[in-house]
């Protein structure tokens, strides 16, 4: 083995040859897997958008690095499953740019928290996470129900999104601004429900009607975290006797 090294070595020709070919195996290793990508990822026609105010709390969520506590996405391990619900499925991070999987863990897993809390709960947690969980060693995020939400720029933000894949259409880019406004309001609008669907949540999630803040973009973000598509828990049904 050795022998063959040493002699290798003499021989740049053949050096490069060989680091050639123990390189391509690295490499065919990385790249085979692709081959089967359409039968390994699975589909989920039901799969909706974040809406405008959804991506302002991602931005959020992005900017205060949540990530570095928190991960999203459930292992497909039986504790997981039995304490957060069903694992993640590639194709709920469709629209993510970037994912947020993570792999630091210092609080809980949130790729299903959408829908665990009422919003108040989601609220009082994060101005103060004591308040709620008497142990917590979370920062406080009492400044963004007092921070208005900058909402003149999230048609550029769906535009970003739209450029690399996700399909939000110029309508959408267009009426982004009067989405997230409709949103973060009690009555929402017909416009909002039929550019995202009937299942979009619309509502004070702060709880002060006056203004929207950070605050409502944010709690607006973890409710929907997990909610975008029913393909997980239909994957994990068990099957028919
Ligand atoms: C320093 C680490 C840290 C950071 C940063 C952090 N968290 Fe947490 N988070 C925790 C810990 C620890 C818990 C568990 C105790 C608790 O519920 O407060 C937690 C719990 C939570 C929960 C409840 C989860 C559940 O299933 O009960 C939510 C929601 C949450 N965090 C959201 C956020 C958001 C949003 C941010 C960013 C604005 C954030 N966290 C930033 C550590 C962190």
């Amino acid at each position: 083995m050795f022998g063959l090294h040493y002699r290798l070595e003499k021989h740049g020709l053949a050096l490069v040859l060989g680091i050639i070919f123990v390189a391509a195996i690295g490499g065919l290793v990385e790249i085979a897997p692709l081959f089967t990508i359409d039968e390994t990822v699975e589909d989920a026609p039901d799969m909706r958008l974040y809406t405008p105010l959804e991506v302002a709390g991602r931005n959020i969520y992005i900017r205060e690095g949540c990530y570095a506590c928190h991960s999203q996405m459930i292992r497909t391990l039986r504790d997981e499953v039995e304490r957060y619900g069903p694992y993640s499925l590639a194709v709920e991070s469709k629209y993510d740019h970037p994912m947020q999987w993570g792999s630091k863990r210092t609080g809980p897993d949130l790729a299903r928290i959408g829908g665990k809390y009422s919003d108040e709960w989601q609220v009082a947690h994060l101005i103060n996470p004591r308040a709620v969980v008497s142990q917590s060693i979370m920062p406080s995020y009492r400044f963004l129900a007092s921070t208005a939400l900058r909402t003149d720029d999230l048609g550029l933000h769906l535009k970003a999104l739209s450029r690399v894949g996700v399909p939000y259409t110029q309508e959408m880019v267009t009426n982004a601004t009067a989405d997230a406004i409709a949103q973060a309001s009690a009555d929402g609008g017909e416009g909002l429900t039929t550019r995202y669907g009937t299942a979009t949540q619309a509502r004070v999630f702060d709880g002060n009607p006056g203004q929207v803040t950070e605050m409502d973009a944010l709690v607006a973000y973890l409710q929907i975290l997990g909610r975008l598509t029913n393909a997980a828990h239909a994957n994990s049904q068990p099957p028919e006797e």
